[in-house]
């Protein structure tokens, strides 16, 4: 017989669930939590929240006006992390990832997570899995891939914001993002030495020309430049200054984040003073496509247009075009995405989902349907680097952080470098 102390000291059951409220890179308050097990090991992760969030995605619990942070408070959350989310899960082997997520979801009840928070939820569903993966010696990249049945794990391809607009930079620009992705980057190392001189000589461009930037929310340079032609412009310049190859070395990716700013049907570009319907804006975007070495585009349109999705992917089909707002993670609104051929690829972000398992769904839904995976940080940040983990083990092919700037963006490029010398490490840019 087995000594009762032997399987206590081997048991991956949930022994103790904390939750507190932390500050994110904005300085807004997020959730923390840490799942311990009887073995004594233990795992910690963080809800990251996002400014441009997606009509569809679930829902955030915030405190709403108590006079504290400006009412986003997280202390409904955390409550009931502490209570109720705590009862449900002690006991119970953190090694059982789906059983534990589907019993999350079932126990809120609601279809966007509202009444426990999709912040509680997800910073517990990561915890839970890191918890595990401490259980089991094993890096917290290789356990993923365990969950997911495959021992295939590959490093990611990162594209990185260089210039941003939109709701991350006081809307100085009406894009978000302009990124840089390293396509002829042999390894991740090459891919962050390119992706770092890029960065720095945007910067020191647009400081002989003279403009004051604002620094955005994921460590990108705001100019401010009325048109995206200037923004473009700025990217090739940074390329030539930091000696690569457009096209061959590195490439433009933007993220339009349009329903950010679609109103009435049309798309309102407040730098450019121009309103677009669907068919314009396709016009508009195709002539950047013909004119620089732009290979994935981001949120072209808003996130209920989809017959100006269909049409754009149909009319591009050599161009990455990443659904985030549209899809937000959600398998059902990639079905529907596979189904009317609107994108090739998803954005995915684990708290547009709520649970790791449901974003893995979101995953293998998109692969099913030849759509490509680029795993997302939020605009708000922590420290936490799981997303790093999580590319590398689900074999997504890409990352989008942010920046080479800022901590929390960091985090996880450093991260990546750590994983780059248990994996190998070689890196291709591919989208189908
Ligand atoms: P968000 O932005 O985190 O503010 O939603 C990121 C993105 O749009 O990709
Ligand atoms: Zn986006």
């Amino acid at each position: 017989m087995t000594h009762p102390s032997f399987n206590l000291a081997r048991s991956a059951d949930i022994l103790q669930v904390r939750g507190r409220q932390i500050l994110d890179s904005r300085g807004r308050p997020t959730v923390e939590v840490d799942v311990s097990l009887r073995d004594g090991s233990s795992g910690r992760a963080c809800a990251p929240s996002g400014a441009s969030t997606g009509r569809h995605e679930v829902l955030e619990l915030r405190d709403g006006d108590d006079g504290l942070h400006e009412g986003r408070g997280v202390s409904k959350a955390v409550n009931n992390i502490n209570g109720e989310i705590a009862e449900l899960l002690k006991g119970r082997p953190a090694t059982s990832q789906a059983g534990l997520d589907e019993a999350l979801r079932t126990h809120d009840g609601t279809a966007n997570l509202s009444r426990l928070g999709a912040n509680a939820v997800i910073a517990t569903s990561l915890a839970i899995c890191r918890a595990a993966a401490i259980h089991e010696r094993l890096p917290l990249h290789r356990y993923i891939a365990q969950l997911l049945g495959t021992t295939r794990t590959s490093m990611p391809m990162p594209m990185t914001n260089i210039l941003s607009g939109g709701a991350h930079a006081r809307r100085s620009m009406d894009f978000q993002d302009f990124l840089a992705i390293p396509v002829g980057a042999k390894t991740y190392g090459d891919a962050l030495n390119m992706l770092a001189s890029v960065r720095s000589a945007a910067s020191d461009l647009l400081a002989e020309d003279g403009i004051t930037t604002l620094l955005a929310d994921e460590g990108g340079l705001s100019p401010g430049y009325a048109s995206a032609d200037e923004a473009f412009r700025l990217m090739m310049r940074a390329f030539e200054r930091a000696k690569l190859r457009p096209g061959h070395d590195i490439a433009i990716a933007i993220d339009v984040a349009a329903s950010e700013f679609y109103r009435d049907g049309k798309y309102h570009l407040a730098g450019e003073q121009r309103t677009l319907d669907g068919e314009e804006m396709a016009e508009y975007l195709g002539d950047f496509i013909r004119r620089y070495p732009l290979i994935s585009i981001e949120d072209a349109f808003d996130q209920d247009d989809w017959s100006s999705w269909s049409s754009f992917t149909k009319r591009f089909p050599k161009v990455q075009i990443v659904g985030d707002d549209l899809f937000v993670t959600n398998p059902d609104r990639i079905a529907r995405g596979i189904e009317v051929g609107a994108a090739n690829a998803v954005l995915i972000k684990v708290n547009q989902n709520g649970t790791l398992t449901g974003a893995f769904e979101a995953m293998k839904r998109a692969r099913a349907g030849g759509y490509a995976t680029v795993i997302s940080a939020r605009s708000g940040e922590t420290e936490d680097s799981f997303i790093a983990d999580l590319a590398v083990g689900s074999d997504a092919g890409q990352i989008k952080i942010g920046s080479v700037r800022n901590s929390e963006r960091l985090a996880k490029y450093n991260q990546l470098t750590r994983i780059a010398e248990l994996e190998a490490a070689e890196l291709t840019f591919s989208f189908s």
